[in-house]
């Protein structure tokens, strides 16, 4: 029998000392595992399944952004350096231009149900019991009416398989401030003992789509030229034509834009897959494109617009039980699921910005390796002060590797 069978049973102790034995990790190790920060084991032990410790990745945040007039403080959670320099340096262009507008669609989730096994007249059959179907799910999601939410409509249409003619049933519903996945999921597997008896067949699949289509939100920004300049305009211009064209570049293009718009998913305890799912099937609906445009205004100025599904809440789900989501939506100062979209929309947009600006011109190397030099020096073994003096040598030898970190490290020591 394996060692790891019957894990999920086991208390923390007990997997640690599996994990010890069988993989041999130290005492050191087990320490580090179980240094858990603000999120005590026992709550991460009830997040998810089979813990042995907590993940820690760095949490800063990007001053500066102004959307609707309004100034935040963006939370980002992320493993990598420059995402947060990029955003904040986005930003303060932004700010000096006037700001982002944002708007976001009412927090709208959509649900399919599968119903397989029916007849040619599944869709009138559908259209007919429409008013009844449609007052269930109204009463199904009766607690969503209290904050505002609720079921809002359903349609149907019939798919072609090489299994069969199948009815996709879909269902939408104003979950407000949560992600809603349990307020969809829970309506849909409810509802369907009606569908069958309505309609035939047999319910296969219930479950929400993360292709929120209904649940989108938009920023834009007008950089003026006075402050970017023409030539970093058309280079910016001639980076996002890339993108636009060729969907080796736009995949990374677009990855740049989830830089921000994750870390700030992850920061508020947000499900950033979901994120990650919806927002690539959206750039694919027509061919993979870029999730945002550039283009100048007629005085010459540079237009970013950026729209996006962002399936993301202020409440329920880990943000409930993270303590840092609380604390990054209390910096943040969200009031709502859309204000939480509208921010990420323009962190996107802005991170975007900050990156094609440094591509199209000195390229992003130099500032990269800059702040990438305190992780080399870490690597190498620096500790404490000595951190910052093998980051700045680095950085002066313009040499960036673990080896000329240890280098310098070695005659800092005088070893
Ligand atoms: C790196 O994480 C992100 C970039 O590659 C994005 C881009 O190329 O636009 C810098």
């Amino acid at each position: 029998m394996s060692a790891f069978s019957g894990f999920y049973k086991k208390t923390i102790p007990e997997r640690l000392e599996i994990l010890k034995t069988e993989r041999g990790l130290t005492d050191e190790e087990v320490k580090v595992l179980t240094d858990s920060g603000s999120l005590s084991l026992e709550t991460a032990n009830h997040m998810i399944e089979n813990v042995i410790g907590v993940e820690h990745l760095p949490l800063g945040v990007a001053p500066g952004f102004l959307i609707n007039g309004k100034e935040y403080v963006v939370p980002m959670c992320i493993e990598e350096p420059s995402v947060i320099a990029a955003a904040a340096n986005g930003a303060k262009l932004a700010t000096k231009s006037g700001g982002f507008t944002a708007e976001a669609d009412e927090p709208i989730m959509t649900g399919q149900v599968q119903i397989l096994g029916v007849g040619e007249d599944a869709l009138e059959k559908f259209e007919a019991n429409r008013e009844e179907i449609s007052n269930a799910a109204k009463e199904l999601c009766l607690g969503m009416e209290q904050y505002g939410g609720g079921f809002r409509s359903c349609e149907a249409h019939v798919l072609d398989t090489k299994r069969g003619k199948m009815l996709i049933a879909i269902f939408y519903v104003d979950v407000r401030d949560a992600m809603g996945a349990n307020t969809i999921n829970t309506l849909l597997e409810k509802i369907s003992p009606l569908l069958e008896e309505k309609i035939g067949g047999k319910t296969r699949l219930r479950i929400l789509t993360n292709l929120a289509m209904r649940r989108k939100a938009r920023a834009k920004c007008t950089w003026k030229k006075e402050i970017l300049g023409e030539e970093t305009i058309e280079a910016i211009l001639d980076a996002y034509e890339l993108a636009a064209n060729d969907i080796y570049r736009c995949c990374t293009h677009n990855k740049g834009i989830m830089n921000g718009v994750d870390a700030v998913a992850l920061a508020t305890g947000n499900d950033w897959r979901a994120v990650e799912a919806s927002v690539h099937a959206f750039a694919a609906m027509d061919g993979y494109s870029p999730l945002n445009k550039f283009y100048k205004n007629d005085v010459g100025d540079l237009v970013g617009e950026i729209e996006l599904p962002l399936t993301v809440g202020t409440v329920g789900g880990a943000i409930n039980t993270n303590p840092i989501a609380k604390i990054s939506l209390k910096i943040l100062g969200v009031k709502s699921a859309q204000e939480l979209s509208m921010v990420m929309a323009s962190v996107g947009l802005a991170e975007n910005f900050a990156a094609l600006r440094a591509l199209g011109t000195e390229g992003i190397q130099k500032g990269h390796m800059k702040l990438h030099a305190a992780n080399l020096a870490v690597t190498a073994g620096a500790k404490g002060d000595e951190i910052e003096l093998v980051s700045k040598k680095l950085a002066e030898g313009g040499k960036y590797s673990v080896e000329a970190a240890r280098n310098i490290l070695k005659e800092l020591r005088g070893e």
